[in-house]
């Protein structure tokens, strides 16, 4: 087989594959988002390892911590919308410099890749329902991880992205990834 009659072979396969991904899996189906979701949760896991001595005593002064109980709270219909505000937290907590981390980077960039797949997907399933969203009250489990959010970021730039601030970072999503997880598994 010659290299061009190769190209268009692989391009075939994937061009098959995605419209199979795309018809036989119907997006909302949780056991889908159960396997990336374990997958992103130990990338982020391994990409760092523990928390370093020399973070600890910055870490009860100034980061937010993760709400826990948001996705126990959720409603079964509004989990969907949970985990998006969720993982497109993380998604954009990860657009910022990370220069000064040493993280190791496969981990890292397949841990962004697939954050940004399950984002995807989460969008897609909900469709509609991601504008609803957007007019719950201010106690809402959405709001409550919004502003989670915006408070995370604002003290990692106010700590100029150093490496503590980041593993302190990488924790909290850590706990709140295996929260997640957690609810997940009990759904079917
Ligand atoms: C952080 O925790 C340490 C040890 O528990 C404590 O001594 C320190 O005052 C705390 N810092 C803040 C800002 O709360
Ligand atoms: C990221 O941070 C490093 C170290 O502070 C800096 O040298 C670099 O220019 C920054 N990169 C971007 C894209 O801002």
């Amino acid at each position: 087989m010659n290299h061009m009659e190769l190209m268009k072979c692989v391009l075939l396969l994937v061009f098959v594959s995605s419209v199979c991904e795309a018809v036989a899996l119907p997006t909302c189906q949780w056991a889908h988002y159960k396997e990336l979701s374990e997958k992103s949760k130990n990338l982020l896991e391994r990409m760092g390892g523990q928390l370093p001595q020399k973070c600890l005593e910055g870490k009860n002064s100034s980061f937010p911590s993760f709400p826990k109980d948001v996705f126990i709270k959720a409603q079964n219909e509004d989990l969907v919308l949970v985990a998006l505000e969720t993982l497109s937290g993380v998604k954009n907590i990860f657009k910022n410099n990370h220069t000064l981390v040493k993280w190791e980077s496969d981990s890292l960039a397949l841990f962004r890749s697939l954050v940004f797949r399950q984002v995807r997907k989460l969008q897609e399933c909900t469709g509609k329902k991601f504008q609803t969203a957007m007019e719950k009250p201010a106690d809402s489990s959405t709001a409550t991880l919004r502003s989670f959010f915006e408070k995370l970021e604002e003290r990692l730039k106010e700590k100029e992205f150093s490496s503590c601030a980041w593993e302190i970072v990488r924790t909290e999503l850590q706990g709140g990834l295996e929260e997640l997880q957690t609810v997940l598994e009990s759904k079917n």
